[in-house]
């Protein structure tokens, strides 16, 4: 069975305060143990959500990482930084890290590659354009960065993988996928990774959902068959949605 995983990507947005107020929540809240739940804070905000989060079931991350573990390289963050700080996860090549900051599969892999030298677990995020899916190129592009970065690694390091389905044009839109239409992707991805890779592969791999997920849409969502959770952004920014949800995983 797949433990589902609902995590939070702040971007960057939030504040010390936001963190301390999921912090009290965390530990009042029962929240369903059956569930993995983390938070992606920006990385200022790591060491306080270490201390906010630690006797909580509440994990932490990163929401990018560098391919190198130290040098030149002004702004950037290492794996190995976020290791310190004890983060579990680290988003690696999320939509807007691909269009803003001009990540290619290359530098998607590599941080991958980087994120699991260091014990991370990595959540590679896929997803089409609505160019690309108009154009009817959504399992192509969808399977075409998949496979840039399991096709790369170690049968050992694809098993630490999560990979979320990210539409880009429900990112922050309202617009959700329809439970049909993200089910459709995720079935896609579990049955190529089968047949290029493993059954177990695919039997284990975590597909997560991300896009305009919120409290009211959250279980028609979590309830297809393959998906094993979400990437949340907007309403990982309100403790009572985020919560919410990850109680609707449970
Ligand atoms: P929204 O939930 O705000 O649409 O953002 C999704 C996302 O990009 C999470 O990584």
């Amino acid at each position: 069975m797949r433990k589902p995983l609902i995590a939070g990507n702040w971007k960057m947005n939030g504040s010390l305060s936001l963190i301390d107020r999921f912090g009290e929540a965390c530990s009042e809240t029962d929240l369903p143990l059956n569930v993995e739940v983390a938070l992606m804070v920006p990385a200022p905000y790591l060491d306080a959500a270490r201390r906010a989060f630690a006797d909580t079931p509440m994990a932490w991350g990163g929401q990018t990482l560098h391919d190198q573990a130290a040098g030149a390289f002004t702004g950037e963050v290492s794996g190995p930084m976020l290791a310190e700080f004890e983060a579990r996860y680290v988003l690696v090549g999320h939509s807007e890290r691909r269009a803003l900051f001009q990540e290619d599969d290359a530098a998607v892999l590599a941080r991958v590659v980087a994120a699991v030298d260091v014990g991370l677990v990595p959540i590679v995020c896929v997803g089409e354009t609505l160019e690309e899916r108009d154009a009817g190129d959504t399992e192509s592009v969808v399977l075409g960065q998949v496979d840039a970065v399991l096709a790369g690694l170690e049968a050992r390091a694809r098993e630490r993988l999560v990979v979320a389905y990210e539409p880009v044009w429900a990112i922050g839109t309202g617009k959700t996928a329809t439970p049909e239409q993200a089910q459709a992707v995720h079935a896609s991805i579990r049955s190529h990774v089968n047949k290029t890779y493993s059954e177990a592969l695919a039997e284990g791999l975590r597909l997560l959902y991300g896009g305009s997920m919120k409290a009211a849409n959250a279980t028609e969502l979590l309830t297809q068959p393959d998906i094993d959770g979400g990437l949340i952004g907007g309403a990982s920014l309100q403790v009572d949605d985020f919560l919410a949800i990850c109680q609707s995983a449970g």
